[in-house]
């Protein structure tokens, strides 16, 4: 999420606040105390919320943009060098929203595609420009030089003529005027904004905003509006903005993920070591950070003939509460969960920061088809997908059946592997690394 869009959620008045906050952190870290125990993560873990000031405590009072300028400044500096394949901008809701758009030489351009790309499918719901913008922004990531011109960009499938017209805008002023125009709608920015909730989609943002509810103290004042899953979200929002304000938009370090899937997989195996556990999304994918965790499981005993095992997803999640690993729920049903987790802390105490996961409970013999398109990356599921209608065949999350010839889609195929899908449309077999698009 951009954090001008996120200032918007504050209200005015605590700004200034949030942007001496964020100095100070910064500064803190320059002075060799980094990491979430030096004096700058003590700040922000202050027991003091931002967004629960009293509102006369701030004299001065900066203005949306100008914090929000400082704010994305200050965000550009700190940014560490990663290397992932691939930038993230999915509709998936709420904490995992917080994901950033990979570092490359050209991420000025990939970040303003992104938010080209957001805007369309948030505040518009043109779901063809939001593909177009995150498609170009997806090929420019992967771009290994500094892009020089609209013309030069314009080489590559997936840029057209007007996105190399904002390029070439962006690269001789530094701006878009599109995107400026967007910053200073107070309706677009709201809409954008509250999808960062989970549970709130685009429709639901835009409806909330035609009643007036538009920032974080709206929501709060409405919460008997929200669903239960739109209250936990509320819920985790409040609670990052204001005390892992810095954590936002934090993708998971590919460390970190290592220890999450060792702790998810010891405990499945402690319940029943007849379940399968995967670990998918970018993780799988080799990324060195990922924006949250995708849990499949299986257990032999669930099939799709079989009736619904509810039991086998909500015990694996008990377990994980119990261990305190899963600290949250902000959905749950017979066989998805989302939900909050966090690593036990680390051993000079300090916490790890809060981070989604999802789980799903698949039937054993659908089992290979989610974990292919879970890995994803959702590219590369779009071409794999095409790719089998013309050989005859359609793919989803659950199974592959062949075509007939009136285009009607047969009984599944049996599939006992991610290879045997590969298999049934003559593709060669892709490696998870090898799956970005
Ligand atoms: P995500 O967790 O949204 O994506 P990711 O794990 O690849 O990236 P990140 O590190 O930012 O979390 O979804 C997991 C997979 O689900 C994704 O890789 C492919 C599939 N998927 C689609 O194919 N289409 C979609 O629209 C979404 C949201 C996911
Ligand atoms: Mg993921």
């Amino acid at each position: 999420m951009r954090l001008w869009a996120l200032m918007h959620l504050i209200p005015k008045r605590h700004h200034l606040r949030l942007f001496f906050s964020l100095k100070y952190s910064s500064s803190a870290k320059r002075g060799g105390r980094g990491g979430r125990g030096g004096g700058g993560a003590q700040a922000l873990r202050s027991p003091r919320p931002l967004c629960g000031a009293p509102s006369g405590e701030l004299r001065a009072q900066g203005t949306l943009n100008d914090a929000s300028r400082a704010l994305l400044r200050h965000r550009r500096k700190r940014r560490p060098a990663i290397s992932v394949p691939g930038p993230r901008w999915s509709s998936a809701p709420a904490m995992s929203k917080r994901k950033a758009p990979q570092e490359s030489p050209n991420e000025g351009i990939t970040d303003f595609l992104t938010e080209l790309a957001n805007y369309e499918r948030n505040v518009n719901r043109a779901i063809h420009k939001y593909n177009a913008y995150r498609k170009a922004a997806s090929v420019i990531s992967r771009y290994p030089s500094k892009i020089r011109s609209g013309a030069e960009a314009k080489k590559l499938d997936g840029v057209g003529a007007k996105i190399a017209e904002k390029i070439d805008e962006f690269l001789s002023t530094g701006k878009l005027r599109k995107l400026e125009k967007i910053r200073q709608d107070d309706t677009s920015a709201s809409i954008n904004f509250l999808t960062r909730v989970t549970g709130i989609g685009p429709a639901a943002a835009r409806k909330f905003v035609e009643e007036g509810i538009k920032t974080l103290e709206d929501l709060r004042r409405n919460e008997h509006k929200l669903t239960h899953h739109q209250r936990i979200g509320l819920k985790h929002l409040h609670f990052y903005i204001c005390r892992y304000f810095e954590d936002f938009e934090k993708r998971i370090p590919r460390e970190e993920m290592l220890q999450m899937q060792e702790i998810v997989l010891k405990e499945v195996e402690k319940l029943d070591s007849n379940y399968i556990a995967t670990v998918c999304g970018s993780f799988r994918r080799g990324a060195e950070s990922s924006g949250d965790m995708d849990v499949l499981i299986t257990h032999p005993s669930f099939t799709s003939d079989s009736s619904k095992q509810s039991r086998l997803l909500h015990q694996v999640v008990e377990q994980l509460e119990k261990v305190h690993f899963v600290t949250d729920m902000l959905s749950k049903g017979d066989t998805k969960f989302m939900g909050v987790c966090q690593l036990p802390d680390k051993e000079d105490g300090t916490a790890y920061p809060h981070r989604r996961i999802d789980i799903r409970l698949v039937p054993k013999d659908q089992y290979y088809c989610g974990v292919l398109y879970f890995t994803g990356s959702d590219i590369f599921n779009k071409n794999m997908r095409a790719h089998a209608l013309e050989m005859g065949f359609t793919i989803n999350e659950y199974t592959i059946r062949p075509l007939g010839v009136t285009g009607v889609a047969g009984e599944a195929l049996p599939v006992e592997s991610e290879e045997d899908i590969f298999d049934y449309i003559q593709w060669k077999y892709r490696e998870p690394k090898d799956r970005s698009e």
